[in-house]
């Protein structure tokens, strides 16, 4: 069989589903490896900075990593902006979207909200509303998500900073999005982990 018997899925048979899910398994295992290209892709989006988007995902994840935080944050902190390429008036929520079936739930919100967030830095200057994160108060998981802009993102657009390869992250995506997704070990909802921690 090399492709299903149908034209309308509604005339498809048990063979055609069985014989299309054997694909799309195939093709979830990929799904790391097609971010890490997305990721090399970001590098010709958004110039202006004194760095490229890739150049940010790195530096931001280099920061999250030697804070000590877990992989969950470095994955989550590395795709944070991943979203700018096909979404750039909500590439948080895009990201987001990726990471939510792979990462603890404290991971994408603060990945989903980070735009909302990020505005305190610069807002003012662009006729946006610096205090936007306040429609978040309540959260949990505002202060994770304070902390995450403060020291991993707002600040990495340092082309002196010594960041960290593609290559040295790679493993830890390809761990990330090999978990069965939605698991509720992973999660974990409403826990908190520290973003900085000694190791
Ligand atoms: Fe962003
Ligand atoms: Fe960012």
């Amino acid at each position: 069989m090399d492709h299903v018997t149908f034209t309308q899925m509604k005339d498809g048979t048990k063979e055609d589903y069985d014989f299309l899910t054997t694909h799309e398994v195939a093709h979830t295992k990929g799904t790391a490896d097609r971010l890490l290209d997305a990721l090399v892709a970001l590098d010709e989006g958004l110039s202006g900075y004194k760095i490229t988007r890739l150049g940010h995902s790195l530096q931001s994840a280099s920061r999250a990593h030697r804070d000590g935080a877990d992989i969950d944050w470095v994955v989550s902190t590395l795709l944070h902006d991943i979203g700018d390429i096909y979404a750039p008036y909500n590439h948080d929520e895009y990201a987001a979207t990726i990471l939510r079936p792979f990462v603890r739930e404290q991971c994408s919100w603060c990945v989903m909200t980070h735009g909302d967030f990020q505005l305190i830095y610069y807002g003012h200057h662009v006729g946006a509303d610096p205090d936007k994160r306040d429609r978040h108060t309540g959260s949990p998981y505002f202060d994770d998500c304070a902390q995450f802009c403060e020291r991993w993102d707002q600040s990495s657009f340092d082309p002196d900073y010594d960041t960290l390869p593609l290559d040295f992250f790679r493993p830890l995506v390809r761990e990330v999005f090999a978990r069965t997704p939605y698991d509720p070990d992973v999660i974990r909802t409403g826990a908190r982990e520290p973003l900085v921690r000694e190791r």
